[in-house]
C-alpha cells in the first residue's frame, strides 16, 4: 500500500526534518515501497486523510510531530504510524517530565531545577553549581541550549531558553564524554544498538556541529569497556521502557570523568539525516540505512 513519509512540519527543527524525511523516502523507494513525502507544515490533516495512505513513517522532529499531538490525531484516524504513542511522545518531548519519570525509577539523570521568571538565579546556582546547562524543555537539536559559566551567562541563557518555552530547565553540567544509544523495538523486545561517541570541536556539539560542519567526529561503536557498554545498553532500554517508548528511539548520555553514565534525554523521532546517529548505530550492527527504514516502518501501529 501507499506509505506517507511525514516530514517538514512547523517546529524549529523543520529544516532537519526535511533532510530526515527525504532520506527515509528515498530509502523506502529503493526497497520497492510506494513511499510519498507529505509535508505537515504545508498541508493539513484533511489533506492527509485524502492522500490515501495505509500507514505513515513519522520523520518529523519537535513540536506537532514528535510531541504526541500528531500521534493522537493518527490514533483518531486509525492510521498506523511509526514510533512511540501519544503519552511516551509527550513525556519524552518534555525534558523535565522525562527526568521526573527517570528519577522515580532510580535512573541516573543530572540534578536539575525548573525555572520561570520568578526563580532566583542565585538559588539555581547554589543548587546546581557552575557551570550549568540551561535548556528549553521542549526543543531538540540543541536549539536554545546554553552552557553558562557565570551568573550573567545564566541570566542570558534563561532569557534565550524562555524565548522557546514558558518553563526552562536548569541542569547540572556533567563534564566528560558525550554518548548516544539508538534503541529499536517495543516492550520486552526493545534492544539497544551499539553506542556512538560524539567528539565535537571544543566539546561543543551544537546545531552547527550536528548538521552543517564536518568537524564533528563520530566513533561507532564507541570505545568502551565491555561492562560499561553493557551498562549503557541496559540503562538505555530501561529509560526507554520507563517512558513507554515504542518502535525506535535514541537515548543521549554524558559519561562523567569517573566513568558514570548520566541520562540526558530520550528522542522518540530521532534525526535520519546523513549526519545522524541512529543510522550509524544500525550500520555498526550490520543494518544498512535502507534496512533500518524498512524495519522501523514494519513497527507502524495505532
Ligand atoms: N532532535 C534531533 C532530530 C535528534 O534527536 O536527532
Ligand atoms: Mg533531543
Amino acid at each position: 500500500g501507499r506509505v506517507g513519509v511525514l516530514y517538514g512540519g512547523r517546529s524549529a527543527e523543520r529544516e532537519v526534518s526535511l533532510m530526515s524525511g527525504q532520506g527515509v523516502h528515498d530509502a523506502l523507494r529503493s526497497q520497492g515501497i510506494d513511499a510519498h513525502l507529505f509535508d505537515t507544515g504545508r498541508y493539513t490533516l484533511v489533506d492527509l486523510i485524502n492522500a490515501g495512505f495505509d500507514r505513515v513513517f513519522i520523520a518529523l522532529h519537535g513540536r506537532y510531530g514528535e510531541d504526541g499531538t500528531l500521534q493522537g490525531a493518527l490514533e483518531l484516524l486509525r492510521l498506523p504510524y511509526t514510533g512511540s504513542g501519544t503519552l511516551a511522545s509527550s513525556l519524552a518531548m518534555n525534558k523535565i517530565m522525562t527526568k521526573k519519570v527517570w528519577l522515580q525509577q532510580g535512573l541516573p539523570t543530572p540534578a536539575y531545577m525548573s525555572m520561570d521568571a520568578r526563580t532566583s538565579i542565585d538559588e539555581v546556582i547554589a543548587a546546581l553549581g557552575l557551570p550549568l546547562v540551561v535548556k528549553p524543555p521542549h526543543e531538540g537539536s540543541t536549539l536554545g541550549i546554553t552552557k553558562a559559566t557565570t551568573r550573567e551567562e545564566v541570566a542570558a541563557a534563561y532569557r534565550l531558553a524562555a524565548s522557546y518555552d514558558d518553563e526552562v530547565l536548569a541542569e547540572q553540567f556533567i563534564k566528560g564524554r558525550e554518548l548516544t544509544v539508538p534503541i529499536l523495538g517495543s516492550g520486552p523486545a526493545a534492544r539497544a544498538l551499539p553506542a556512538i561517541e560524539i567528539v565535537a570541536p571544543g566539546g561543543n556539539y551544537d546545531y552547527e556541529h550536528k548538521y552543517i560542519s564536518d568537524e564533528t567526529q563520530y566513533i561507532c561503536p564507541a570505545a568502551l569497556a565491555p561492562a560499561l557498554a553493557a551498562e549503557l545498553a541496559r540503562l538505555s532500554e530501561q529509560a526507554y521502557r520507563a517512558l513507554g517508548c515504542e518502535g525506535w528511539g535514541r537515548a543521549d548520555f554524558m559519561l562523567d570523568e569517573s566513568g558514570k553514565p548520566w541520562l540526558l534525554e530520550m528522542n522518540t523521532s530521532p534525526g535520519m539525516t546523513s549526519h545522524s546517529l541512529v543510522p550509524m548505530g544500525a550500520k555498526a550492527a550490520g543494518m544498512s540505512y535502507a534496512e533500518l527504514c524498512v524495519e522501523i516502518l514494519s513497527t507502524a501501529s495505532c
